[in-house]
């Protein structure tokens, strides 16, 4: 439906700023010619890698865009250890993660918490991720639908409709995350299709007909091309297959 797909490598905590800087050269060299305006193509680098690739993105002119992988809900302060949206927006990031299934379970993070961090990322010009989606239990269980919508509603209460439009949701089953268990497609659509039907009734069939809603978990360029075929995924969020720049050069073009 027009949604231009966005291709997100969340590198977790791995690679240094050294090492960010060799990667992001080969992403930029790999991708540098006529037909990737097709994919949108973001890094989720660690913070302190953030300024490495903007020396090398602004510097060069390069189209990957990229952010970080948290936030906030603070704008400044005694809030030892915290990054803010400002310090993001500074740095020119484009997007931020919010609710990671590893921050909501090694860190605790509610959906409240996600819901302020959600409104941070928009107070400074930041698009949020929002990260949503089941651990196996819900999914043995069957579900899924219910417990990822109320995550859903849970990190996009009180958000305007002039904001929400410009969210990216990412459906990420904990269960198929970094485990090589990857959701079929249909398990994907299921999900993500429930979630814009959700953005539909929350605001309007026109808002959730713009959102991007990205699947991630176990990701790779042997299974990308269908997962995108999917009628409501416009996008993967890439963690482990994303350290590898050959193979999230594959992911991005996979339509090749
Ligand atoms: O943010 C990315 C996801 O957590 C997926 O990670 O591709 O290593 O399964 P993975």
């Amino acid at each position: 439906a027009g949604r231009l797909p966005l291709m997100a490598g969340n590198w977790k905590m791995n690679l240094n700023h050294l090492e960010a800087i060799a990667h992001t050269q080969k992403l930029a060299f790999a991708l540098a010619d006529k037909d990737y305006d097709a994919v949108e193509v973001a890094v989720l680098p660690p913070f302190t890698d953030l300024r490495s690739v903007q020396t090398l993105v602004d510097g060069d002119k390069l189209k990957i865009k990229y952010g970080a992988q948290d936030i906030s809900a603070q704008d400044s302060g005694a809030y030892t250890g915290e990054i803010s949206g400002s310090m993001l927006a500074k740095l020119k990031c484009t997007y931020v993660a919010v609710g990671h299934s590893e921050r909501r379970q090694y860190h605790a993070e509610t959906d409240e918490l996600c819901n302020a961090k959600v409104k941070a990322a928009f107070r400074h010009g930041l698009t949020p991720i929002l990260c949503v989606g089941e651990g196996l239990d819900v999914r043995k269980a069957g579900d899924q639908v219910s417990y990822t919508l109320a995550q859903l509603d849970g990190g996009l209460k009180d958000v305007p409709a002039e904001q929400a439009e410009t969210i990216v949701i990412a459906y990420e089953p904990v269960w198929a995350i970094g485990t090589g268990e990857v959701a079929t497609p249909e398990d994907a659509q299921e999900v993500c299709g429930a979630i814009r039907g959700r953005l539909a009734e929350l605001y309007s069939q026109e808002l959730a007909d713009k959102v991007r809603i990205q699947y991630g978990g176990s990701v790779k360029s042997g299974n990308v091309a269908a997962i995108m075929a999917q009628p409501d995924v416009d996008g993967a969020l890439v963690g482990g297959a994303a350290l590898d720049a050959e193979e999230f050069v594959k992911i991005v073009r996979f339509r090749d």
